[in-house]
């Protein structure tokens, strides 16, 4: 019976510095009102194959969305291993009451050429359909420009977003950025936005005089 017991009390001792230690090690880059954004974790695949597997998200993304796990694997894999390389990826958004995997937003040092461009900060975000229409994308899009102009620096940011996609479009002049031209990715029309760090600093100034 004793030994049971010992038994029984390491196991749950164990557990808990398991929980403990995963918090200690778990990155929170920003902490906002209901939500927190952290790196995307191997335990996120249940909830980004929620995400890339609704043909509905990727309208906009080239309707090709995710058949299996396999491939939500392949996809933390390389966003961790940006962390490593550019100091810099997508980070998961978690409702704070609920610890739900939300989606992902955040910046990502772009290594390809796109529109002429090559090693720059692209803004960019993504959520469970249940998730749209109450203000997330643009919420989690100020505090990551906050992040990206205060803390790293950083002196300009670019985004994308097809033609079409209205909400993306309206999450992108919502938070300041700006329009410099429209060009075509992979046969598709898109919108090229910017937005500089004095231009944001200027947005900022304005805000807090209006307030
Ligand atoms: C784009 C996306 C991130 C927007 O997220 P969201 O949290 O729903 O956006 P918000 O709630 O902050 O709303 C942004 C604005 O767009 C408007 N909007 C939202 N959906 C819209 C739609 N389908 N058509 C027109 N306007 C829309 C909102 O009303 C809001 O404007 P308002 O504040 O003036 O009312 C989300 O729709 C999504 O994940 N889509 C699939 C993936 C994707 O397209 N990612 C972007 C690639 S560029």
């Amino acid at each position: 019976m004793v030994r049971f017991v010992n038994i029984y009390v390491v196991r749950q001792l164990r557990k808990t510095l398991c929980k403990l230690t995963d918090r200690k090690e778990m990155k929170i880059f920003i902490e906002i009102e209901r939500l927190i954004l952290r790196e995307i974790l191997p335990i996120d695949e249940k909830g980004l194959f929620e995400l890339d597997s609704n043909p509905n998200v990727h309208t906009y993304l080239g309707n090709n969305p995710v058949e299996n796990i396999d491939q939500i694997r392949e996809v933390i894999k390389m966003i961790r291993q940006q962390y490593i390389d550019n100091g810099i990826g997508r980070w998961a958004i978690i409702d704070k009451q609920t610890n739900d995997f939300i989606g992902w937003t955040g910046l990502k040092f772009e290594t390809e050429t796109i529109n002429n461009h090559k090693k720059y900060y692209d803004l960019g975000y993504r959520l469970i359909e249940k998730y749209w229409g109450k203000g997330i994308a643009t919420e989690t899009t100020k505090a990551t420009l906050k992040y990206a102009f205060v803390e790293l620096n950083l002196i300009e940011i670019y985004a994308i977003c097809d033609i079409g996609n209205i909400a993306s479009k309206n999450v992108l002049e919502k938070t300041g950025l700006k329009i410099i031209e429209t060009f075509e990715l992979d046969g598709i029309k898109h919108h090229w936005f910017r937005i500089s760090k004095d231009e944001w600093t200027e947005i900022q100034k304005q805000n807090a005089h209006q307030r």
